[in-house]
């Protein structure tokens, strides 16, 4: 009898070549049992929508959408999670019944890392978030669902920080600052969602907002990323970079597409003993 062809899913991005995912994705199907394979699709911005449909019309079964096409990528979608019409990106497709489905798993993935991996409530807490690019607006929705005491974004643009306080009002308050706007209230979680450590840069973050106990989460991952390096110099005990959030975004995404939950746990700690020279973030 002729072996099944395995399924076909991968990650879009540009670049790409970085990416954990098929590594990932690769230790969840063995884990699972799962007859899939999973390709680096690098597609520049304007062939975007060519690959993404040679992909599909060759028997494609789903992507991961990484940087830079997560809001571009919503012009493309047939159909849209509820997560993902609230951040407007989306970082899964899966071809399914003729149509594109969108969902955004980061923000679930985050979630499930602070509360699972870390022990870290968000309920109650008051939540400082740097940067209000395509990264916060994936994160806010769930952030605002675990019912914190207060979330701030801070910006070094406040005219976007502004628009995504306006753009989640509905669901909860969301106070927007400059960085130098930001006093020394007492945060219990500051999260990086700037992109600057992918340029090894380290922006003017509010030094006056980290205290010892407070936790310092960076969505990019790496090592020690500047964000974390930093937080460390002010103080903090606790700087945790985001391999949690990346694998636990995959398994969300996994998830979707094979209808089983792998288990995260092993998965995390080989890629945060193998990945030693990443360099930082390209999910
Ligand atoms: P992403 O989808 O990764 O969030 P983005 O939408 O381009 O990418 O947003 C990048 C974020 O990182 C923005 O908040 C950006 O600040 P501005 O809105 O002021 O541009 C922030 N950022 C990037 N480089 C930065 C730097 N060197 N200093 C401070 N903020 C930076």
């Amino acid at each position: 009898m002729a072996a099944e062809t395995a399924a076909r899913y991968g990650v879009i991005g540009y670049p790409v070549s970085h990416s954990r995912s098929p590594f990932i994705h690769r230790l969840f199907a063995l884990q699972t049992r799962q007859n899939m394979s999973y390709e680096l699709l690098e597609a520049h911005p304007e062939r975007l929508e060519a690959a993404i449909a040679e992909f599909r019309e060759s028997g494609g079964k789903g992507l991961n959408v990484t940087v830079p096409h997560k809001t571009a990528v919503t012009t493309l979608v047939d159909r849209f999670s509820g997560r993902a019409t609230i951040a407007g990106a989306v970082n899964t497709l899966s071809f399914q019944d003729g149509e594109v489905f969108g969902d955004n798993t980061d923000g679930a993935g985050l979630l499930r890392d602070l509360r699972g991996n870390l022990k870290v409530e968000v309920c109650d807490q008051a939540i400082l978030i740097l940067g209000a690019g395509g990264a916060t607006r994936g994160i806010l929705g769930p952030l605002l669902e675990g019912k914190p005491r207060s979330i701030t974004v801070a910006n070094r643009t406040l005219s976007r920080a502004n628009a995504l306080a306006e753009r989640f009002s509905s669901r909860g308050k969301v106070d927007a600052r400059a960085f130098s706007d930001v006093g020394a209230q007492d945060y219990d979680l500051v999260i990086n969602a700037t992109s600057a450590g992918l340029r090894g840069e380290t922006p003017p973050w509010p030094a006056a907002a980290i205290r010892q106990d407070t936790v310092c989460y960076d969505l990019s991952y790496g090592i020690a990323t500047p964000f974390t390096r930093w937080a460390q110099e002010q103080g903090a005990k606790r700087c945790v970079a985001g391999w949690g959030m990346l694998v636990e975004q995959a398994a969300e995404s996994f998830c979707l597409w094979r209808n089983v939950r792998p288990d995260t746990a092993p998965v995390l700690r080989q890629i945060s003993s193998t990945s030693a020279a990443t360099p930082p973030n390209a999910s």
